[in-house]
């Protein structure tokens, strides 16, 4: 017979164990977009992922041959590719969808900002109409005009949950973390910095402050690393020679905050990373999207952080971001309204 100490502790947590593995258990996540040259590896970091019981794969070119291709890595999830015209079939009983579907940037920037914008509002309709309840999380550039764009086609079937929507920019953080250990002779797991703000150029803004690594960097080292940060995109948009943007570390960085995202919807605690939400933190400037630590939980956005002490230089790049920031975030709204 067990003692009473030894079935309490093998009672409680196993009831835990059960609720979050069943939660786990309906997990279903759709990639739109899922072709592409992030959606790919994207797809297949997914297929990794044991968070992800159900993965639903769409384009409009090449979808379901991404998914046999990846529904044969030997893990429990199942894989379903969709073609061009069966997006509300792939979008049913979804729970996550993450949408790297659009152009990258070989264009110019209205090109992309056009042709990007119709892509997600089409696709956030779609979403409002078949899975109005699932947490939307945005790769599609520009992040600081796509993200208020899906926001207002939700809202304008009256369905918009500011806890379910997410701008990814994990890929600045990603990078922040990987340069600060390359200028330090550390290594990323001990140079995690905040970056806030938005996602492009002098809308994002490192905290290098807030790391006790990246406080000891100064003057011209501190100017470039910064520098590196914000625009660290354009290496690998340089180094493809017009053949496209980031990818491979954008599609871990896609899984990374994905990865995240459901860890809390299955009830871990204490799960923390940037990323470019509904915020009241300058609202009453007129920018109601923001990047900054967000606690996530079982319904998402549990808790969005407060941007924290400041350097002055980092005031000074904050002061930088905010009408940049502001402009993008009204050309987002002005395209659905
Ligand atoms: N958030 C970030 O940090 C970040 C980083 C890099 C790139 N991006 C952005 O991600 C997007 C995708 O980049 P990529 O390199 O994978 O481009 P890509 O051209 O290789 O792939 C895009 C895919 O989207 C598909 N697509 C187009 N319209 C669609 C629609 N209506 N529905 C479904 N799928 C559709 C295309 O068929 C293609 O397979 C770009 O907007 C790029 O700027 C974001």
């Amino acid at each position: 017979m067990l003692s009473r100490v030894t079935a309490r502790a093998l009672s409680a947590p196993s009831a835990a164990r059960f609720f979050s593995a069943s939660a786990a258990h309906q997990t279903k996540v759709a990639v739109l977009g899922a072709g592409g040259g992030i959606g790919q590896p994207l797809s297949l970091l997914l297929k990794s992922d044991p968070l992800v019981t159900s993965l639903s794969l769409y384009d409009i070119r090449g979808a379901p041959g991404v998914a046999a291709d990846v529904s044969h890595v030997d893990t429990a999830s199942e894989v379903k590719g969709y073609a061009a015209d069966q997006l509300d079939q792939a979008l049913e009983g979804v729970k996550v969808v993450v949408i790297p579907a659009g152009v990258p940037r070989k264009m110019t920037r209205d090109d992309l900002f056009n042709t990007n914008a119709s892509i997600v509002r089409d696709l956030a309709a779609a979403v409002a109409r078949v899975a109005p309840e699932a947490h939307v999380l945005v790769i599609s550039n520009p992040v600081n005009s796509t993200v208020p764009i899906v926001a207002a086609t939700l809202e304008k079937a009256g369905v918009f949950n500011p806890r379910h929507l997410f701008g990814i920019t994990t890929l600045d953080v990603v990078r922040a973390a990987r340069f600060l250990a390359g200028v330090t002779g550390s290594t990323p797991d001990k140079t995690v910095v905040p970056v806030i703000g938005g996602h492009s150029g002098a809308t994002i803004v490192p905290l290098l402050s807030q790391t006790p690594l990246g406080k000891g960097v100064t003057g011209e080292a501190y100017k470039a690393l910064v520098n590196r940060i914000q625009f660290g995109g354009d290496e690998v948009v340089k180094a493809k020679d017009g053949a496209g943007s980031a990818t491979l570390s954008m599609a871990y960085a896609g899984a990374k905050f994905t990865n995240s995202l459901l860890r809390g919807l299955n009830g871990e605690k204490g799960v923390v990373t940037p990323t470019f939400v509904k915020s009241p933190l300058f609202a009453d400037q007129g920018i109601d999207f923001f990047s900054t630590n967000v606690e996530l939980g079982l319904d998402g956005v549990e808790k969005i952080h407060p941007v924290g002490p400041l350097s002055a230089e980092e005031e000074a790049l904050l002061a930088a971001c905010l009408p940049e920031l502001k402009k993008n975030i009204e050309k987002g709204k002005a395209f659905v309204a």
